[in-house]
């Protein structure tokens, strides 16, 4: 098996080599709440920039893990975006087209434009019966994917 250390160098050498625009959904707590937290660790000390939009539908959590990354990492830009049910495309549509203006007006002259990180750290384990959304969709495959 591949080790943690191999990994750990892997993720570093790769949050240090370029500007970092990255989207973490289920940024509030689990998976997505420490990634955030070790990206703004390990970017504070050699990274090329980092600016992070942290999906979740709870702020006050988010907005506690924000005042810690810029604690831990203060030339690093970190946004809320709030988010309702990501088993709705609707809602999916809605945060997408925030994080587009947001970033569009973050972005310096000449940047190319884009997300370069993506984690989806939202979602649960279900181990029920098929449920649909509004709109039709598997809840449970909707919202993974
Ligand atoms: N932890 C593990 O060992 C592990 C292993 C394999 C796979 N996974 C999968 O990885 C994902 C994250 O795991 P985790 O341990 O970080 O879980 P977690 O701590 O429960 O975090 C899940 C996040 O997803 C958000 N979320 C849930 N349903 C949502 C919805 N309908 N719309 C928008 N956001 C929603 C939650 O937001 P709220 O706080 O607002 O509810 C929460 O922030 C899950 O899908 C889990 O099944 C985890």
């Amino acid at each position: 098996m591949i080790s943690i250390k191999a990994v750990k160098d892997c993720n570093a050498a790769h949050i240090k080599s370029q500007l970092l625009v990255s989207v973490i959904t289920g940024g509030a707590s689990g998976i997505g709440e420490h990634s955030i937290r070790t990206l703004a660790d390990i970017h504070d000390k050699e990274g090329k920039g980092l600016r992070i939009y942290l999906v979740g539908r709870e702020g006050v959590a988010a907005k506690h893990t924000i005042s810690d990354c810029l604690e831990l990492c203060p030339k690093g830009a970190f946004r809320f975006v709030q988010a309702g049910d990501l088993a709705f495309l609707k809602d999916v549509d809605y945060v997408c087209a925030d994080i587009t203006t947001a970033d569009e007006i973050a972005s310096s002259p000449g940047e190319r434009p884009g997300i370069y990180f993506l984690v989806m750290g939202h979602g649960y384990l279900a181990f029920e019966a098929r449920q649909e959304t509004r709109e039709g969709l598997d809840a449970f495959y909707s919202l993974l994917y």
